[in-house]
């Protein structure tokens, strides 16, 4: 999977480091409990010196913030919550003076109940071209859905407008929350309007987009019923943990349609018209790694996540899976790859591993391992800390996931970070008032400050590892030869770096090699949950 053209090696993004800001947990300037735009903007120095390339900032638009902010009320502004735009000039100025790049989100398959477009929709009624700029259809008149497809977040996509009555009453589709309607990019209008939104933010400097739901927009013409075999909760199944493997039998008109490749070869050329190699990666829950590189032909995405690995189970047949397929599904359309263990949708990647320490071992073994592969990784706000998933008392939970259905739901994941001191908020605004969610009570020794400093903690783990994979990031190349050392070993070699990985609990022997990083004590053998760098 080699990139032959010199020109191409050079993007900043294909061997970046990006960390994700979830914006409400990350720093409150303001000390109103929920995380802002100055806090992160104070935080700069601190990402710089973890050694990251960029990161990817979750939304910090006006919105209602039923879903946190994927509930967009209008593009080209922030959130009183979060501050001003000159709030975000003032982020985007200093991010580049340290030498960071930025990434915003961008949220193109619904937008908030209350935008604009929306209301005015609601308010024209059925028929109006208003209407059209979403997925409105008429009540059946046997009083059944329009069709029968499912929230992510629970109960049936469809929500009957309030005041239809009658004869031309109607539902309107939203695939995730009711405050979320999917936009109708089948009308010229909407592939217009997020144009515009792109140059908003281009203008202003940022270096790239993640884009939200990429394989959303386009839904199969007709809207027909899925077909969904008894029992299986399909849709909910994407951020649920289930493998590639099992998707790949699933039914889903409203995923991964064709049509959406010409809005991403739309917008590629709008980047390419500025300056500085802007960027665009994919959030698409594909079904396989094909269909994920789908999304980044030459002409298409800068960049997929690949969930793959965040979906395996600790196994070393598992991830040598999802190393070669990626791999090899890159390669067939001359894309980089992209690795992520965590982020705010799933459970914190210390907890998936088992928790404790043996949860934190295999976590930082996971994540050297992901290190030393070709093209770029992002890391979640907090993993550097070894913060593990939390459990959120019921009453305190705000994720519409858990509000539609009472079970599960992301907030564990988005608890705040702790910065500093030895009790709640642990820094984490001025002050002591609590922030928006309740930190542990057993976090003093998991804060940025409690950590530096210690050669044990996993932050001076994390700084290393970017440390020593800078030396070797874009120098290595991107061929990778898997070695065979054992049932339980993940092994390859990448340019002068190998990497071995033992997910079982048996020592095994280490290839010739001086130690150049490790996640554990190495003596000689490497020890099992253990993975270590070799130069
Ligand atoms: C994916 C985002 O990562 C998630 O947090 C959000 O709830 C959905 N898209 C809907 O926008």
């Amino acid at each position: 999977m080699a990139l032959n053209d010199p020109a191409q090696q050079q993007e900043w993004w294909r061997h970046a480091v990006t960390y994700q800001v979830y914006p409400r947990s990350f720093a409150d300037g303001n000390g109103d409990g929920i995380g802002d735009i100055p806090g992160i903007t104070s935080r700069l120095p601190y990402l710089r010196d973890l050694g990251v390339d960029a990161i990817w900032i979750s939304p910090f638009y006006t919105s209602p913030q039923h879903d946190h902010g994927y509930d967009v009320a209008d593009y080209c502004d922030i959130d009183p919550l979060f501050g001003t735009l000159a709030d975000a000039d003032a982020l985007l100025e200093r991010a580049h003076e340290l030498g960071l790049k930025v990434i915003v989100d961008l949220v193109p398959n619904h937008t908030s109940s209350e935008h604009e477009w929306f209301q005015a929709a609601v308010a024209a009624g059925p028929g109006s071209h208003e209407r059209d700029r979403y997925l409105f259809r008429d009540a059946p008149a046997d009083g059944s859905l329009p069709n029968n497809w499912m929230s992510v977040f629970g109960g049936p996509a469809w929500t009957r407008v309030e005041d239809g009555t009658g004869d031309d009453a109607q539902y309107y589709l939203h695939l995730f929350d009711s405050s979320q309607p999917d936009l109708n990019w089948r009308n010229p209008e909407v592939g217009d309007m997020f144009v515009d939104v792109l140059r908003f933010w281009l203008d202003r400097g940022v270096d790239g987009f993640r884009v939200d739901v990429a394989h959303g927009l386009f839904k199969e013409e007709g809207l027909r019923d899925q077909r969904r075999p008894e029992g299986v909760d399909q849709l909910r199944g994407q951020s649920a943990g289930e493998s590639m493997v099992e998707r790949s039998e699933v039914d889903e008109p409203m995923w991964d349609q064709p049509e959406v490749h010409d809005v991403y070869r739309r917008w590629h050329e709008v980047l390419a018209k500025y300056d500085g190699d802007r960027m665009f990666v994919a959030e698409a829950w594909t079904q396989t790694p094909e269909s994920m590189a789908r999304y980044i032909r030459p002409d298409e995405f800068s960049q997929a996540f690949n969930f793959a690995w965040l979906l395996a189970d600790w196994k070393a047949d598992a991830f040598r899976g999802v190393i070669t397929d990626t791999l090899d599904a890159v390669g067939l359309v001359g894309g980089s790859p992209t690795w992520v263990l965590s982020n705010h949708d799933v459970i914190r990647h210390v907890t998936r591993y088992g928790g404790g320490e043996l949860g934190l071992a295999r976590a930082k073994a996971a994540t050297l391992t992901m290190l030393a592969l070709p093209g770029s990784a992002y890391l979640y706000e907090g993993e550097e800390l070894g913060l593990p998933e939390v459990e959120v008392a019921p009453e305190f939970r705000q994720d519409p996931l858990f509000l539609r259905t009472g079970e599960g739901g992301r907030d564990g994941c988005r608890v705040p970070v702790p910065w500093s001191g030895t009790a709640p908020p642990y820094g984490f605004g001025p002050g002591t008032g609590q922030p928006w969610l309740p930190q542990p009570d057993d976090w003093a020794p998991l804060t940025a400050e409690a950590e530096t400093g210690d050669d044990a903690s996993t932050l001076e783990f994390y700084r290393a590892a970017l440390a020593v994979r800078r030396t070797f990031a874009t120098t290595a190349g991107d061929d990778v030869e898997m070695l065979e050392l054992g049932e339980d070993v993940v092994a390859f070699r990448r340019g002068p770096v190998t990497c071995v990985l033992n997910c079982g609990t048996a020592p095994v022997d280490l290839p010739e090699g001086r130690v150049l990083m490790a996640s554990g004590p190495v003596d000689g053998t490497l020890p099992g949950d253990t993975a270590v760098w070799l130069g």
